[in-house]
């Protein structure tokens, strides 16, 4: 029987630390981040990986999702880095004597200037210019990847890069958004071949947000919106990846025969419940219900809620990975039961026959939120970003003894 993966999720601009050649150090630069930190050197990640490999170890972990650095690897374009390859192979072996499985992400928001430059995702070469990219990388890590996640949450970075313009590069057109995510389908679709060329016995997916939708009001409209938004969010992209079918608004129903099926599991990156009502104008507002328990990030406290989630993929009959799930929660006041409820949603939804394979829980330390910095904590081990010393909150605890102890 297959190990449960209990793990934990970072990503590389958010951790490491010295990130200099990549579209989010820009914004940084543009004075866009709302606490005006910087992500240099954030938790050192990048030097302390083996320190930090034993925090996993505290938490009884026996696996970890981290992501790779685009800008770090291939800092101009066709021009790779061997020692930046080789950090992050010594990183899979360290990992892999110490028992921990890798789940590795490949694309995690940032992008390097030099692709910046020439448009990112919105430019129609992007699929082929991801795909030189990965070709370029797998091979060296192939022998220590079982788990591939080809790109986190390509919904969120269309909508916040390119619809809302709050992430880099600061588009804000809803066309523009969905050429985006049309093309990080075919991204993800290239990335898949490469893969599974390299190692054919490889898992891969997209870590995909997933949000639960519910009626502000017991109303017609606000209902039809749900099934709108909930449709457009969270179904149309997996849609894609497993009939091959790019729908609208993302495609022209155009299907290619590569796109089908390429994904082998679906991770799931699940953090709240929104409540939404028809609106004449923008279709929907979102609202939040009176007497709600908020996180410190203003989303609403619904852990329970990935239950749901869990079951709206049963359509799929493809095995889940929980690749992001977790807390802003400074005080620690309601991380360990966010962390209980989770797991106790999973349970339900496997004895409904949902084949949930692992939980990445967000995030391993305190890190770079984006347009937030470091005010947002999500970590189960806080960060001192004075000292960068890491210290283990009573949330790491619990979860230790859920990692060790916990049968489904
Ligand atoms: C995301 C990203 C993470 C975030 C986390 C908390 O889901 O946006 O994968 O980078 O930090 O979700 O917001």
């Amino acid at each position: 029987m297959e190990k449960f993966l209990w793990g934990t999720a970072t990503s590389s601009h958010q951790v490491e630390g010295g990130n200099f050649y990549n579209d989010w150090w820009e914004w940084e630069k543009l004075g866009k981040i709302k606490t005006k930190d910087s992500s240099h050197p954030a938790c050192d990640h990048y030097n302390r990986y083996r320190e930090d490999f034993e925090l996993i170890k505290f938490l009884n972990n026996n696996s970890y999702r981290f992501s790779i650095e685009w800008s770090r690897i291939e800092k101009r374009e066709g021009e790779f880095d061997e020692k930046e390859i080789e950090h992050y192979v010594d990183m899979l072996r360290e990992l892999r004597k110490l028992n921990i499985e890798p789940i590795l992400t490949l694309h995690h928001f940032t992008i390097p200037m030099w692709f910046k430059e020439k448009g990112g995702f919105l430019n129609e070469e992007s699929p082929k210019i991801f795909k030189a990219f990965v070709e370029r990388v797998v091979p060296y890590f192939k022998d220590y990847v079982k788990y591939w996640i080809t790109i986190n949450e390509p919904v969120i970075l269309a909508i916040l890069g390119y619809m809302f313009g709050w992430w880099p590069p600061g588009e804000k057109s809803f066309k523009k958004s969905m050429k985006v995510i049309r093309n990080l389908i075919l991204s993800h679709m290239e990335a898949y071949k490469v893969i599974k060329t390299n190692r054919k016995e490889s898992s891969v997916s997209i870590a995909h947000n997933m949000m639960l939708f519910y009626p502000y009001r017991n109303f017609f409209l606000d209902k039809k919106v749900v099934s709108y938004l909930s449709n457009l969010y969270n179904n149309l992209f997996l849609d894609a990846l497993t009939t091959g079918i790019i729908k609208k608004p993302f495609g022209k129903n155009e299907f290619y025969s590569d796109l089908r099926d390429s994904i082998d599991f679906i991770g799931v990156n699940y953090y709240t419940r929104i409540f939404v009502r028809f609106h004449p104008l923008k279709i929907f507002q979102e609202r939040k219900k009176r007497g709600v328990v908020l996180t410190d990030f203003g989303y609403e406290y619904y852990p329970e809620g990935l239950y749901e989630i869990l079951l709206n993929l049963k359509r799929y009959r493809k095995r889940i990975l929980i690749t992001e799930n977790g807390i802003a929660d400074k005080e620690d006041k309601l991380r360990g039961d966010f962390i209980k409820k989770s797991i106790d949603a999973i349970k339900r939804a496997k004895e409904k026959g949902v084949d949930v394979f692992g939980y990445m829980y967000w995030s391993l330390m305190d890190n770079f939120e984006w347009l937030e910095g470091y005010s947002m904590k999500f970590g189960l081990f806080e960060v001192n970003f004075e000292t960068l010393e890491r210290k283990p909150r009573d949330s790491a605890y619990i979860y230790r003894d859920i990692a060790k102890n916990y049968n489904f």
